[in-house]
């Protein structure tokens, strides 16, 4: 079967199976490595991506599924000139990525909680981020990061 729908802004028709995942259409068929793989069960976050506005653990959204959709991933979230986004600017500066592995399903749980909320509390924050692990920060910086940028915005930055 094939499915056909919007990545980054692009429309993309791809074959799937009954097996095949997003994540695996992503990085394996689409080439676009900035998902990360971390479990594939469910567990991590790491893939995390936002389909329709919600976020998604690509590892186990069926491709069958995707028909009609649009798929937000990072790659999708940079300036159009290759900067960082804001919200990748606040980690950097905030220095809430060290080994970076899990920094691409942060930053789309972040993104993913700022579409919903733009004013979010620090609790707000825990709990958005609170199925995407990682090894190395503590969580505190990034965190700071999302809130960071959460206050940019309602002050007229970018995005
Ligand atoms: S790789 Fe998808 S949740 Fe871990
Ligand atoms: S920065 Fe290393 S896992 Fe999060």
């Amino acid at each position: 079967m094939e499915v056909t729908f919007k990545l980054n802004g692009e429309t993309v028709t791809c074959p799937v199976t009954t097996k095949s995942t997003l994540l695996r259409l992503l990085r394996d068929e689409l080439k676009m490595t900035g998902t990360k793989n971390g479990c594939e069960h469910g567990d991590c976050g790491a893939c995390s991506v936002i389909v329709d506005g919600v976020l998604e653990k690509s590892c186990i959204f069926p491709a069958r599924n995707l028909d009609g959709k649009e798929v937000l991933t990072i790659e999708g979230v940079s300036n159009a000139d290759g900067t960082p986004s804001d919200l990748q600017q606040a980690f950097l500066d905030a220095g809430a990525t060290q080994c970076g592995y899990c920094t691409p399903g942060m930053i789309m749980a972040g993104e993913a909680l700022l579409l919903m909320n733009n004013n979010p509390t620090r609790q707000d924050i825990r709990e958005a981020i609170s199925e995407n692990l990682c090894r190395c920060t503590g969580y505190q910086q990034i965190v700071d990061a999302i809130q960071a940028t959460a206050k940019s915005r309602l002050n007229g930055g970018a995005k």
